[in-house]
C-alpha cells in the first residue's frame, strides 16, 4: 500500500513556501493537474483542434476517474461547471408540484440552499432540519422525512467539518421514497464515498477543494433509476443523441448523463481534474483519509492543550478534513497574522478553520501552533 507521504507531497508546489491548510477553501493544484494543463496548452497552441480526437479521450477518461472515485458507472457522469450548476440541474429539472417538500440542514453553504429557496415561487416547502451540539442528528431527519420529495445534504458541512452518515440516510429515504441529493465538495478527495451504498439519486463537486484540481470544472452523478425523474434544465446543441448531425434536428435526449450537457465543455479545466483524480486514486482514498485523520487528530489535541475550544465533530464517523476552532475576539488578527506567516486557514461562520489535506505534514501543523501560542486566548 501507498505510505510515502513526503513523495506526495512534492507533488504541490504551494508546500515550498506556505503552510497551506485551507484545502476546504481553495486548494493548491496537485502536480498531475498542472501537468494536464500544460499538455492541453501546447496541444491546443501548436494543432488547435486537428487532433481534438485525444481531447475527447482525456475527457472520457476524465468521465471514468470521476465514476471510479464515487463508485458510479461513466455514464452516470455528466460533466458540469461546479457544484452550484449540478445542484441547480436538479432543483430545475423535477417536475415539482406546490406543496412539495424539500428538506436541508441548517449551516449548509449557500449553494445547496438558494436553488431550493427559488423553488419557494412554484409553492414548494423548504424546511431547515436543526443541528443539535454541531451534529444533524440522523434520527431527526428521519423524523421530518416522511412526505418529503427530495433531501439535499453536504457530505461535509463546509463550517464546522460535520460528516454525514450518508448510508443511514440513503436508507432512510429509500424507505420512505425520498429523493436524496448530496453536494460532495467537501467530502471527495479526502474521506471515502460511495453512491451505490450510500443510496444517493444525484451527486455535484466541483474539483476545487479536496480533489485539488482547477476552479470552474466539476462532475454530477444521476443515478440509471433517477434518470427520468429530472428533465435537463440546461439544452443546447448537446444533451441529444445525433449531437454531431448539426443538419438534421431530432429532440431525442441521450440516454445516458451526457443528456445534461447542453454545450461545450471546459476541457482544460476537466483534463486537469481528471489527471487529479487518477493521482488520488492511486493513492487511495480511504489511505488518504486515514492520513487526514492522523493530522487532524493531533491538530485538534494541540488546539485544545492551548486553550482553544474546537466546534467540529470529532467521535466515530463524524469527523472530516475541517477543523474548526475558536480562541477569543481577537480570531480575526490571528487569521491574519498566521497569513502574515505564510500559514493560510480561512475564518468561517464566527470561527478558524484549519483544513489540513493528506499532502501536509506535522511541520505544517507547527507552523499554525507557534502563530497561535503567540497568540494565545486569554
Ligand atoms: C459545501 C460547499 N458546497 C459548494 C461550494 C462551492 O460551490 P461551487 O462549486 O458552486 O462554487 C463550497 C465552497 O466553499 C462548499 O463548501
Amino acid at each position: 500500500m501507498f505510505a510515502d507521504w513526503i513523495t506526495f507531497r512534492k507533488q504541490f508546489a504551494v508546500t515550498q513556501r506556505y503552510a497551506y491548510l485551507n484545502n476546504a477553501g481553495v486548494a493548491p493544484l496537485s502536480a498531475a493537474a498542472v501537468h494536464a494543463l500544460r499538455d492541453y496548452l501546447d496541444e491546443a497552441s501548436e494543432h488547435g483542434a486537428l487532433r481534438y480526437r485525444n481531447i475527447v479521450e482525456g475527457l472520457e477518461s476524465t468521465r471514468s476517474a470521476f465514476a471510479r472515485l464515487v463508485g458510479a458507472a461513466a455514464d452516470e457522469i455528466a460533466f458540469v461547471a461546479n457544484t452550484s450548476d449540478g445542484l441547480s440541474l436538479v432543483a430545475n429539472g423535477i417536475d415539482w408540484k406546490p406543496g412539495d417538500r424539500v428538506l436541508i440542514p441548517e449551516h449548509e453553504f449557500p449553494a445547496n440552499v438558494y436553488p431550493w429557496l427559488a423553488l419557494e415561487r412554484k409553492g414548494v416547502v423548504v424546511e431547515r432540519i436543526p443541528f443539535v451540539d454541531g451534529r444533524c442528528p440522523p434520527e431527526e431527519i428521519a423524523r421530518r422525512l416522511p412526505g418529503a420529495k427530495l433531501l439535499s445534504v453536504s457530505a461535509v458541512c463546509y463550517a464546522n467539518g460535520f460528516r454525514f452518515d450518508l448510508p443511514a440516510l440513503g436508507e432512510i429515504c429509500q424507505r420512505e421514497g425520498v429523493l436524496f441529493c448530496v453536494d460532495g465538495i467537501q467530502a471527495l478527495g479526502a474521506v471515502p464515498l460511495d453512491v451505490k451504498q450510500s443510496r444517493i439519486h444525484f451527486l455535484a463537486a466541483d474539483g476545487h477543494k479536496w480533489l485539488v484540481g482547477p476552479e470552474g470544472a466539476g462532475c454530477f452523478y444521476v443515478d440509471r433509476e433517477a434518470m427520468d425523474q429530472l428533465f435537463p434544465a440546461k439544452v443546447g446543441w448537446r444533451n441529444v443523441k445525433n449531437d454531431l448531425d448539426f443538419a438534421n434536428i431530432d429532440f431525442t435526449l441521450k440516454e445516458d448523463a451526457g443528456r445534461f450537457e447542453e454545450g461545450t465543455p471546459n476541457a482544460p479545466g476537466l483534463l486537469a481534474l481528471g489527471a487529479s483524480c487518477e493521482a488520488l486514486l492511486s493513492v487511495d482514498v480511504e489511505h488518504i483519509a486515514h492520513r487526514i485523520k492522523e493530522l487532524t487528530d493531533h491538530l485538534v489535541a494541540e488546539l485544545k492543550g492551548a486553550g482553544y475550544h474546537v466546534r467540529s465533530p470529532r467521535s466515530g464517523q463524524d469527523w472530516s478534513g475541517i477543523v474548526s476552532f475558536t480562541g477569543d475576539k481577537n480570531d480575526g488578527e490571528r487569521l491574519a497574522a498566521a497569513q502574515s506567516e505564510g500559514v493560510f486557514i480561512a475564518y468561517r461562520d464566527g470561527a478558524l478553520r484549519a483544513s489540513p489535506h493528506a499532502y501536509n505534514n506535522f511541520d505544517d501543523l507547527e507552523r499554525l501552533m507557534r502563530v497561535l501560542h503567540a497568540q494565545r486566548p486569554k
